[in-house]
């Protein structure tokens, strides 16, 4: 006869196969709760817009400045660091990403000496104009991105890179 507060060989069963059940159903509903809050985490992260430079050092020239934004990626975050081409056109700021639209290269202002007023990008010669759309016949089919902007107290503030 089983002593009172003994686990009997079917109790065992029970909870062990329960214990089992649980953790297999975690691993089923898990992805799928994150699938379906992933867009509120994205639109949180979206919505920083990060200081970058005073509006008053930017001038006809497109200038390189890199900076810092926190990224999100579900319940993981880190620091990256990014970089913008920024100039004055009259009163307007344009900020365009320097990643090439051909195979994500890096492009520089103005190092082709057979095109000194274009954007190039040395990993197979593309090109883009100073507004960024990408010169026909070179190698890049669409236009660099440009960053998301807003111009407060001074400064100048960037958020996400778009396609245009
Ligand atoms: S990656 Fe820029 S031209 Fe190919």
């Amino acid at each position: 006869m089983a002593k009172k507060d003994e686990v009997t060989r079917r109790q065992f069963l029970n909870y062990t196969l329960t214990g089992v059940g649980g953790f297999m159903a975690a691993g089923m509903l898990m992805p799928m709760v994150r699938f379906a809050i992933d867009p509120l985490l994205k639109e949180k992260a979206g919505q920083d817009m990060v200081a970058v430079t005073d509006v008053s050092k930017l001038t006809n020239e497109p200038q390189r400045f890199d900076f810092k934004v926190q990224q999100v990626d579900g319940w993981y975050e880190s620091e990256v660091t990014q970089s913008a081409w920024v100039y004055k056109e009259n009163e307007d700021v344009v900020a365009l990403s320097p990643i090439c639209k051909h195979l994500g290269c890096t492009v520089n202002w103005g190092t082709d000496p057979a095109h000194p007023n274009q954007f190039f990008c040395p990993c197979h010669l593309g090109r883009y104009e100073k507004d960024g759309a990408n010169v026909p016949g070179t190698p890049p089919l669409a236009p660099l991105d440009v960053y998301e902007q807003k111009v407060e107290d001074g400064k100048l503030y960037l958020g996400k890179a778009k396609a245009r």
